[in-house]
């Protein structure tokens, strides 16, 4: 790749890398097909995880572009103003490198790659090329264990190895946890314990499809960062089609979620808290709820939402019972997103009935 874009004749290259930290650097934001957009310096709200590294190539208007550049507040000619110019010409090309966040191995082997643009050494560049397909290497022997779990502290001898680490936040073996969260939209930032679902019944509750959706986009204004590369993550499909497997591997299976909901009876207040309310009830999730089923990550329920969406109480309990596939409508005018679990295998036909009957009341 390193190889291609030094033979580039037009234009500019910039290699960006995922990181965990985006706000620390110049991060590219990108359109719908993955074309850079622009690069912010230092952005307060990154739009991507992609950070550029210190690697460019230009080609020779890159003299012209940094002649026509005024210095920033900084009283420096910033390289990011550079790149700017050749994506307001259409001539940027953004390649993003397959690393790793969890050290700063990437960035290193970049700064060795550097080298070489600089004329120094060519065999800087098969090194950088052997470490890229090395790490690949070792990532085959990872176990899903080991993207499951916490990555170790970056001192630790056996950090090279990439953990993405779910069970920081949905706890050990997926059995729920919590996580601290800076509130989007709060100034001075708020900072609040987040409730994590537990990934142990997650299987359960969203067809496969509807996962690989959530874990390659995230959800927004929620901790769930976007893991896929479509989404502005690390993950390649493989890996994420491995995690699937891996959720699948430690689900708890239909009975037990069943036998877990058994506690709550058919009182439709208390399994709406706790299995509704962290996405319908505003601030549920770090302990600060609004108005019951007034509208969350999932939509406002409130002021008789609900018999207007579902004239017939049965089309409303086959809902949530089933949901639709995405892209099917639901009721008089909902269209399925993929987003709102399913309750067959987690709850009874008469638990359901009495959510749905609470609802029709909210
Ligand atoms: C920084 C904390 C954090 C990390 C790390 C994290 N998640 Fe999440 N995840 C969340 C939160 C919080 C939610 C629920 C968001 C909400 O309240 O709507 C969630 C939701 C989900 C859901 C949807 C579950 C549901 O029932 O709504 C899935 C699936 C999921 N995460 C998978 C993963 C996987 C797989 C990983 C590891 C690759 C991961 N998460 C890492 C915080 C995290
Ligand atoms: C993971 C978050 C989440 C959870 C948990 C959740 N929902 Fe939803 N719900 C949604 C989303 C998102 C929608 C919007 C549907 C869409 O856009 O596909 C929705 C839609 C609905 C609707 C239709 C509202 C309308 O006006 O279209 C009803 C009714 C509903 N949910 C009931 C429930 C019930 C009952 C539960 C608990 C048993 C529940 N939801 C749990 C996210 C959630």
């Amino acid at each position: 790749m390193l190889q291609n874009s030094a033979k580039q004749a037009r234009g500019a290259t910039v290699f960006a890398c995922w990181v965990h930290d985006p706000e620390r650097y110049g991060v590219v934001e990108f359109d719908s097909g993955y074309r850079p957009l622009r690069i912010v310096e230092k952005p307060k709200v990154p739009k991507s995880n992609y950070a550029v590294t210190g690697l460019y190539f230009y080609d020779e208007r890159a003299v012209e572009a940094v002649r026509e550049l005024k210095p920033s507040a900084r009283g420096e000619l910033e390289i990011t103003d550079v790149n700017n110019h050749y994506l307001r010409a259409g001539t940027l090309q953004c390649d993003r490198l397959e690393g790793w966040w969890t050290d700063a191995g990437t960035f290193e082997s970049l700064h060795a790659a550097h080298e070489l643009v600089t004329g120094r050494a060519r065999s800087a560049l098969e090194a950088e090329q052997r470490s890229l397909l090395e790490r690949r290497d070792e990532l085959r022997g990872v176990t899903l264990e080991q993207l499951f779990t916490p990555a170790p502290p970056p001192s630790d001898p056996g950090s090279r190895v990439p953990h993405f680490g779910c069970s920081n936040c949905h706890g050990p073996n997926g059995t729920g946890g919590s996580t601290s969260y800076s509130l989007p939209g709060t100034n001075p930032p708020k900072q609040v314990t987040w409730q994590c679902p537990p990934l142990n019944t997650v299987t359960l509750r969203f067809r496969d499809s509807e996962i690989t959706n959530i874990i390659t986009y995230g959800r927004a204004n929620t901790p769930m960062p976007a893991w896929g590369i479509a989404g502005g993550g690390p993950m390649n499909d493989q890996q994420i089609s491995d995690l699937l497997a891996y959720l699948h591997s430690i689900s708890i299976g239909s009975q037990k979620a069943m036998e877990e909901a058994a506690p709550s009876g058919t009182d439709g207040k208390t399994l709406f808290d706790g299995y509704c309310a962290r996405c319908h009830t505003e601030g549920f999730s770090f302990g600060e709820p609004g108005v019951d089923g007034g509208g969350a990550f999932g939509p406002s329920l409130v002021g008789g939402v609900t018999p207007r969406q579902f004239p017939d109480e049965s089309d409303q309990i086959d809902w949530v019972t089933n949901t639709a596939e995405l892209g099917k409508p639901y009721g008089q005018r909902g269209v399925s997103h993929g987003i709102m679990p399913h309750f067959s295998d987690m709850l009874t036909a008469d638990q359901i009935k009495a959510i749905v009957d609470y609802e029709r009341t909210l």
